[in-house]
C-alpha cells in the first residue's frame, strides 16, 4: 500500500483556505492508500514564540483534522516532536546537503528579503522537512504549490544520501495540488493568516459575520446589477456554497435589487452553515482533550514503528551502527 505523507504547521487559527487548500484533499485523499499525517510542531517553532500558543495551535490542528473527517484508525496522525528521532536522520541529511541548495530556498530567501531575523532553524528547515519526508519511507507527499521546492530539495537531499552511502532512501514522488483554487481572504489577497484577513474555521461567529460585512465593497446601487468576476463575496460564496445556491447567489448579483449589505448578510449565513457541522465536532474535542492526545500517541506509536527500520538502515548505511 502507497504511504501518503503530509505536515502542516501549527502556527496560527485554522482558517478556509487551509480547509480547501489543504485539509480537505487530504482528508479525501485517506481512502487512497495509507496516509501519514502530521502536526509539524518542531517546523511551527520557527515561528511561534509562545509556548502556550504552541500548544494551543498543536490542538487545535489535531482537533480540527477530526472535526473535518479525519479517520484515525485508518490515519496515522501523530504530533511531529512524538517522534524526535526525526532529528537523528536530519543530521545524517545535513552532511550531505550541499549550502547552496539551501541557501537557494525561497521561503528562505523571502524571510531574509523581508529583513526578518534569520536563524539556523528556519535555514535548516528543508532539511528537517527531508527527514520527515524520508524517515517514514513515504511513496507520494501531496502538498500545495508553495511547497514544490521543498519537495524538491527533499528528493535532491534522499538522492545525494543515497549516492554517497548506497540506496537507502526511497525518492518520494511529489503531488502538488496545482489545481486547487486560491482562497481570497476579506481584503482579496490570499487568505493567509499573515494578511490578517481570514475567516477562521473554529472562531466565533460573531466575529465571522463582522469580517464578512467588513469586506469593501464599490458603490454599486441597490437597483443595479453587481459585477460577479473578480467579486470576493462570490468567490467565497462559491467555496462554501452547494452549487445550486451559489447560482442563486450570482443570479442575484446580476439581475440587481440587492445590495451589497444584504449579499454580505448571505455570504456570513451560507458560510455559518457549512461551518456549523465542523465546528460541532471541534467542540466536542475541546471538551475531551484527553481523546486528542490518546490519538495523537497513538499515532505516534505507529509512526515509530514505520519510522525505525529506515533510521536503522541509514545508520548502518553511514557506519553508525553495526
Ligand atoms: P497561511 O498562509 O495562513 O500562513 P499556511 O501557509 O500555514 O497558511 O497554510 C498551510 C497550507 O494551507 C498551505 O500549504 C496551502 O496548501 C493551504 N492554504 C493556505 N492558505 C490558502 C488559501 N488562501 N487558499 C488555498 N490554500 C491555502
Ligand atoms: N513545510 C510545510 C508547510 O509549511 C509543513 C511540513 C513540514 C511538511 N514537514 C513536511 C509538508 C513534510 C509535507 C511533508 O506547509
Amino acid at each position: 500500500m502507497k504511504i501518503f505523507l503530509s505536515g502542516i504547521q501549527p502556527s496560527g487559527a485554522l482558517h478556509l483556505g487551509n480547509y480547501f487548500g489543504a485539509m480537505q484533499p487530504a482528508i479525501e485523499m485517506q481512502n487512497q492508500g495509507q496516509a501519514v499525517y502530521f502536526i509539524a510542531d518542531y517546523h511551527a517553532l520557527t515561528s511561534v514564540a509562545k509556548a502556550d500558543d504552541l500548544r494551543r495551535y498543536t490542538f487545535d490542528v489535531a482537533a480540527g483534522f477530526l472535526a473535518c473527517g479525519l479517520d484515525p484508525q485508518r490515519t496515522i496522525l501523530f504530533r511531529q516532536s512524538d517522534v524526535p528521532q526525526v532529528h537523528e536522520l536530519a543530521w545524517l541529511l545535513s552532511v550531505v546537503t550541499p549550502m547552496g541548495l539551501l541557501e537557494r530556498a525561497h521561503s528562505y530567501k523571502d524571510k531574509v528579503a523581508q529583513g526578518a531575523e534569520t536563524t539556523h532553524g528556519l535555514f535548516a528547515y528543508p532539511v528537517l522537512m527531508a527527514a520527515d519526508i524520508l524517515l517514514y519511507n513515504s511513496d507520494c507527499v501531496p502538498v500545495g504549490k508553495d511547497q514544490k521546492q521543498h519537495l524538491e530539495i527533499a528528493r535532491d537531499i534522499a538522492q545525494k544520501f543515497n549516492d554517497r552511502f548506497g540506496s537507502v532512501f526511497k525518492i518520494p514522488e511529489p503531488m502538488i495540488r496545482e489545481t486547487t483554487a486560491i482562497v481570497p481572504g476579506i481584503d482579496g489577497r490570499k487568505m493567509s493568516k499573515s494578511y490578517n484577513n481570514t475567516l477562521e474555521l473554529f472562531g466565533e461567529d460573531k466575529v465571522l459575520e463582522k469580517r464578512i460585512m467588513g469586506i469593501p465593497t464599490n458603490s454599486t446601487p441597490v437597483a443595479d446589477p453587481k459585477p460577479v468576476e473578480g467579486s470576493i463575496l462570490a468567490q467565497l460564496m462559491q467555496t462554501v456554497a452547494t452549487p445550486a445556491q451559489y447560482e442563486t447567489y450570482v443570479g442575484k448579483m446580476k439581475t440587481g435589487g440587492v445590495g451589497y449589505g444584504d449579499l454580505k448578510k448571505e455570504l456570513a449565513a451560507v458560510t455559518k452553515e457549512f461551518l456549523a457541522p465542523f465546528k460541532k465536532k471541534f467542540q466536542t474535542f475541546k471538551e475531551r482533550p484527553d481523546e486528542v492526545e490518546a490519538i495523537l500517541r497513538d499515532g505516534a506509536i505507529r509512526a515509530r514503528t514505520l519510522a525505525a527500520p529506515v533510521l536503522e538502515a541509514a545508520r548502518k548505511a553511514t557506519g553508525l551502527s553495526r
